[in-house]
């Protein structure tokens, strides 16, 4: 499968089909380590990145070796933000292997059209000064891991991330909770992660004030992070971070499109794009949420990956750009014969002078019956029919990965995606990517 995949890519860039062979290496080996002091009877170390988690071996449920891909992806995207948001302030930070940082300036402020900003990053270096991991930073972000199960997660990003303020591991199971304050302990990062037990919605919606939002918010629940998307919406400062997984692949991917209608509020189809749909479907709901606090969302990266999809997405506030939102939505049609597809947006956005003009969508794009084999269409979305990636942002997650390749145990396969990620977008012939 995998070589008459490369032989299909043959035809494209090198960097294209280097970016798929690394991509395709998956690595879920995990070190288990040997007793500690505080190791309980029947508990096991695992050592992961920086971290080393007590796990209870009766309930293995507690830790995914496989979502080290997803946990490694999450520190390096996280570090790269971070840099970008400190460097603004004239604030570097020092990541433990890095080689010398060919200074990359990007504007992300908002899809990069800001651009004439002041910016501190080319400030004279005597008035810049060095933040290094493991240090509580008083101007770095406030991060909150609303589902953090062990506290591995937040862990890592304390013992592997510089520039944070403070991190927030939160759980609803009070076991859960019990594990992550010995974890923070066992790992001597009191200083930057504290434990919590509160349902996340509670948490997030405690934070609405905008002195006590969040920068960073990770959602990594077991299935649908639906319930949890309303709260972290509002509760994320602006222009800041969320990380969100879901696992419920088969509701996204088009076995139960109406669940996906009721939690997502867009049908899924069964389709050869079923992947690269459930990462529109997500975008779409986030970006809708986000318009009825008059914000909206900016995707930094968004991958399918193993049993689940992940985002990486911002939420800038904004009345103005709110506007534009549905026309960056679209329904689906796709021939049930065939497969052929065609987008419908919601909206349309003109631009007259300096002035936007917005109307309803004009359709339908297709006629009854498919051009090409005369079959009927199903309906699926509305999805987010914009950019998946921001791909200077790609580009800087790479160019890191690059100068520090022995970062993750994951960092090949994080630079293969790299490659490969930009590439894909709504075409036919990307889509046996995405399904890998
Ligand atoms: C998949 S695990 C999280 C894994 C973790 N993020 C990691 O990377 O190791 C999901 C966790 O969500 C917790 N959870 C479920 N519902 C919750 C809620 N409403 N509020 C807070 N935590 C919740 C569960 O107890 C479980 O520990
Ligand atoms: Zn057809």
């Amino acid at each position: 499968m995998r070589a008459a995949i490369l032989q299909l890519l043959s035809g494209h860039s090198p960097a294209l089909c280097s970016g798929f062979r690394k991509l395709t290496r998956i690595s879920c080996r995990f070190r288990m380590e040997g007793p500690a002091a505080s190791q309980e009877s029947g508990e096991t170390i695992i050592a992961e990145g920086k971290a080393s988690v007590i796990y209870p071996s009766a309930n293995q449920v507690f830790y995914n070796p496989v979502q080290e891909f997803n946990r490694d992806l999450t520190c390096t995207v996280l570090t790269e933000f971070v840099r970008m948001q400190l460097a603004e302030k004239g604030i570097d930070i020092l990541v433990p292997g890095e080689r010398e940082n060919k200074k990359l300036v990007v504007n992300l402020s908002d899809n990069g059209d800001d651009g004439d900003k002041p910016s501190l990053e080319n400030a004279a270096p005597s008035s810049r000064r060095t933040v290094t991991v493991g240090e509580s930073c008083s101007e770095g972000l406030r991060v909150l891991e609303g589902l953090a199960a062990s506290g591995l997660r937040s862990i890592r990003f304390a013992k592997e991330v510089p520039g944070l303020q403070s991190i927030i591991a939160n759980d609803f199971s009070s076991s859960a909770v019990e594990l992550i304050k010995r974890n923070i302990k066992y790992n001597h990062v009191e200083n930057l992660v504290t434990a919590s037990y509160s349902d996340a919605r509670m948490l997030m919606y405690n934070r609405m004030g905008i002195q006590d939002r969040f920068d960073v918010i990770d959602l990594d629940p077991y299935g649908s992070p639906a319930m949890f998307l309303d709260a972290a919406v509002q509760s994320v400062c602006d222009g800041g971070l969320l990380c969100v997984t879901c696992t419920d692949m088969a509701v996204l991917a088009g076995n139960n499109g109406e669940t996906c209608y009721g939690k997502y509020g867009a049908m899924s189809l069964k389709s050869k794009f079923c992947h690269e749909m459930a990462l529109r479907i997500l975008l779409h709901t986030l970006d809708l949420r986000s318009n009825c606090y008059q914000r909206y969302i900016v995707p930094l990266i968004s991958i399918s990956a193993d049993f689940y999809i992940r985002v990486f997405v911002r939420v800038f506030t904004g009345q103005a750009k709110v506007k534009m939102s549905a026309s960056k939505q679209a329904l689906v049609y796709n021939c049930v014969g065939c497969g052929t597809f065609h987008l419908q947006r919601m909206g349309r956005a003109i631009a007259h002078g300096n002035n936007m003009k917005y109307s309803a969508g004009c359709g339908p794009p297709v006629g009854m019956n498919c051009e090409f084999c005369q079959q009927r269409h199903q309906v699926g979305g509305p999805v987010w029919a914009e950019a998946l990636h921001n791909k200077e942002f790609v580009q800087r997650v790479l160019s890191a990965s690059e100068r520090n390749p022995k970062r993750f145990k994951t960092s090949e396969r994080i630079e293969g995606g790299c490659s490969v990620w930009p590439s894909r977008s709504w075409i036919p012939r990307y889509i046996t990517h995405w399904t890998i």
